[in-house]
């Protein structure tokens, strides 16, 4: 019987957050802080042939990129700038920082860029130049396709999303003698630290990273952090005073990472029963004006494209475009959202071509048990694609209401999804992740670099590790996620926090427990001074992946999901109104029940947004709607009842049989809220869905 994991504990930082002390990075007060701004590019692409200051008055710290003592690159992979030198790649690109200890100063200072404009490549259907490229291969697909009864082709489209966290980015750097300190609303401090340890190149002795109380991520804190952090660094280090450099909505909606735009095209085969013979898939992502993760967004894309469903027959060719646009990063889902509203959008067309019911067709194909995937990996006991699946349906009321959605108004539609927790393929292997924990006069503290956002991290992992010490659980404490502190555990994305961090914590505590020697800690503390335990990660035993293929086991194991979507039409507005979604979803363990449902709502909601609220707009490769009364998230209003079911079927390389959870409830709403509107008689094969395609879709109906 457990003590803490599956019960809905206080949060750690519950009483902070609900009385207002957790302050966020703009409220925190730094002695002698500058302001900073950032002067960007305004066009999409060129040459940056001059720059002109007119600063009124002194006290004023200038760095553009000729101050940088180090390399002027985001990452070693990427060849991203700090700062432009020559070349313009995007619009809103920083070319210059500016700090002073007055916010008007900086917002009267002037600069103007004399930039050369080139011939931006807009369109990724068009671009030349890639930046990946994967091909996945099982069996012989084209053979299979040339046989198959019934061939289905379709072609499916996703737009740009925005993250919209509550809070926007921002970092202080803190210049202490040789060393410099960097805090910031940011998921992965030790890349921030390797980012600008290579910017500031000597420079400085150390870095130290420090996340602050962070408003929200949902991978938008993945990768931008290190650019802003960098150049906040670059300032504190020549002005030898701390710079605060905060983001205003719309520079953060105009300038930072958004969702990959994708296009995905599928030729599937099937006999007439419905099972999947060949499946042909193509996937191009929009990766904007730098690499950035857009490669392991792609490869995530491509092996999820295929959807929870078996075929022996599969080829998935992917290709992340270079364009002109900002670059597109991590946003949960990492790309498999976007192919799995491709097949999940394609499989309803695919039922109707073959006159099946979608749960039927699904039912024929979804994954068991001993399946391989598209990557030849066997899926173990734990696959629960069939188990979301009905208990979807049942819980719905889903066939009752199909059968209702002949009134033209209101629709029902499903979706099926899988996620693969962890890093993909060799990544976890590679990052070799590390946490500690560490005896204190009351108990223990958890030493990791994972950060909270919101999703409950640090009172998760602090149940996991009293359950295996066997301690209070108020006696548990985290330290700060503070590279000076805390062991490496890796970045906080890709699902990873619970089941890979959380089973090295997990370990540690289990042989912390052991040294205890049946000492409780705080005793053992007293007695002999801390002790302490460093874990690292294990990979699970015979996992093989081959990157340059693509083949093998590519995660550790999948989590399932199944959303169906209501939906009701307004036949004069166009517009569709979401008005209940159910969600079930299977994660191994739910290590804190009501955290859980909260990332389901949570990531419910932004599928819904995704779908029918949300358009990026652009011109010319710049945001035109960079502020939230354009862009439009979903309000309490417009968010409909979210029912959610966890189902639990332990995975065994999981702390207590927890997979990851956070990603899985983004992918299903919107292909569940486009079939629903296919139910309408709607043929929608694009998100956003706006009212116009809507009324374009039903004039071709009717
Ligand atoms: Mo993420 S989208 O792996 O933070």
């Amino acid at each position: 019987m457990l003590k803490y994991v599956g019960r809905s504990v206080p949060r750690k930082e519950g009483t902070a957050k609900a009385t207002g002390r957790a302050g966020f990075l703009d409220e925190l007060r730094f002695e002698g802080a500058l302001h900073a701004r950032t002067f960007r590019s305004t066009i999409a692409r060129g040459r940056l042939a001059g720059v002109r200051l007119a600063l009124a008055g002194d006290g004023f710290t200038v760095v553009d990129w000729t101050d940088v003592p180090g390399r002027n690159r985001v990452s070693e992979q990427c060849e991203q700038p700090f700062l432009v030198e020559r070349e313009i790649h995007h619009a809103a690109e920083p070319v210059l920082v500016l700090a002073h200890a007055e916010r008007d100063a900086l917002l009267a200072a002037r600069v103007e860029l004399d930039e050369e404009p080139g011939e931006p490549v807009l369109d990724a259907e068009r671009a030349r130049e890639a930046f990946k490229t994967v091909a996945i291969e099982k069996g012989d697909a084209a053979a299979a396709l040339a046989s198959a009864p019934v061939v289905v082709e379709g072609e499916y489209r996703t737009g740009h999303q925005e993250h919209a966290y509550l809070e926007p980015q921002g970092v202080v750097a803190v210049p202490d003698g040789d060393s410099l300190a960097i805090y910031g609303s940011l998921q992965c401090p030790f890349d921030v630290q390797r980012a600008v340890e290579r910017l500031l190149g000597g420079a400085v002795r150390s870095v130290r990273v420090v996340a602050t109380e962070i408003g929200g991520g949902f991978g938008g804190k993945e990768e931008y952090p290190a650019l802003i952090a960098g150049h906040a660094a670059l300032l504190a280090w020549k002005a030898r005073r701390p710079v605060k450099l905060v983001y205003d909505r719309a520079e953060d909606m105009l300038a930072t990472t958004k969702r990959h735009p994708a296009v995905v095209r599928h030729r599937t085969g099937l006999d007439r029963d419905g099972r999947l013979l060949a499946m042909e898939i193509d996937v191009l992502l929009d990766a904007g004006a730098y690499a950035t993760l857009s490669p392991v967004v792609l490869t995530r894309a491509c092996i999820h494209a295929t959807g929870p469903y078996r075929c022996d027959a599969v080829r998935i060719r992917g290709r992340a475009a270079r364009t002109n646009t900002p670059p597109n990063g991590a946003f949960r889902g990492f790309g498999a959202t976007q192919t799995q509203f491709a097949i999940e959008v394609h499989l309803d067309r695919i039922a109707q071509a073959v006159g099946l019911d979608p749960v039927r067709l699904r039912e024929r194909n979804a994954l068991r048990s001993g399946d391989t995937t598209a990557t030849g990996q066997r899926l173990g006991a734990d696959t629960s694609a069939l188990a979301v699946l009905r208990a979807a349906v049942r819980r719905s009321g889903y066939r009752r209401k199909r059968a209702a959605a002949t009134d033209g108004r209101r629709g029902v539609g499903l979706a099926l999804t899988w996620h693969g927790a962890g890093f993909t393929g060799n990544g976890e292997r590679w990052l070799a992740s590390r946490a500690a924990l560490e005896t204190t006069p009351d108990g223990v503290r958890i030493l990791c670099a994972s950060t909270e956002f919101g999703q409950g991290t640090r009172t998760m992992l602090a149940q996991i590790v009293a359950e295996a010490l066997d301690v209070p659980f108020e006696s548990v404490e985290l330290a700060p996620a503070d590279t000076s502190l805390s062991p490496d555990s890796g970045p906080t994305v890709a699902s990873r926090t619970c089941m890979v961090v959380g089973r090295i914590l997990q370990h540690a505590a289990e042989e912390l427990r052991e040294r205890l020697a049946g000492l409780s800690p705080g005793e053992y503390h007293r007695r002999h001074g801390t002790l302490s335990v460093t874990k690292e990660y294990e990979p699970p035993a015979g996992a093989a992946f081959d990157d340059e293929r693509c083949r093998g086991d590519a995660y550790a194991t999948f989590a399932f999901g199944c959303h169906v979507a209501e939906v009701e039409l307004d036949r004069d507005t166009f517009e569709a109104r979401p008005s209940r979604l159910t969600a079930v979803v299977e994660v191994g363990r739910a290590v804190h029940p009501v955290l859980a449902r909260g990332q389901v709502e949570g990531g419910t909601a932004q599928g819904v947004g995704g779908a029918l609220f949300e358009h990026v707009t652009m011109r010319g490769g710049r945001m035109t709607n960079a502020r939230l009364g354009d862009y439009r998230v979903p309000r309490a209003c417009d968010t409909p009842r979210i029912d959610v079911v966890l189902l639990e079927s332990p995975f065994a390389g999981g702390p207590y049989g927890a997979k990851g959870l956070g990603e899985l409830p983004i992918h299903g709403p919107a292909p569940a809220l486009v079939n629903a509107l296919r139910s309408l008689g709607l043929d929608l094969r694009e998100v956003p869905v706006r009212p116009d395609a809507i009324l374009e879709a039903a004039c071709g109906s009717s």
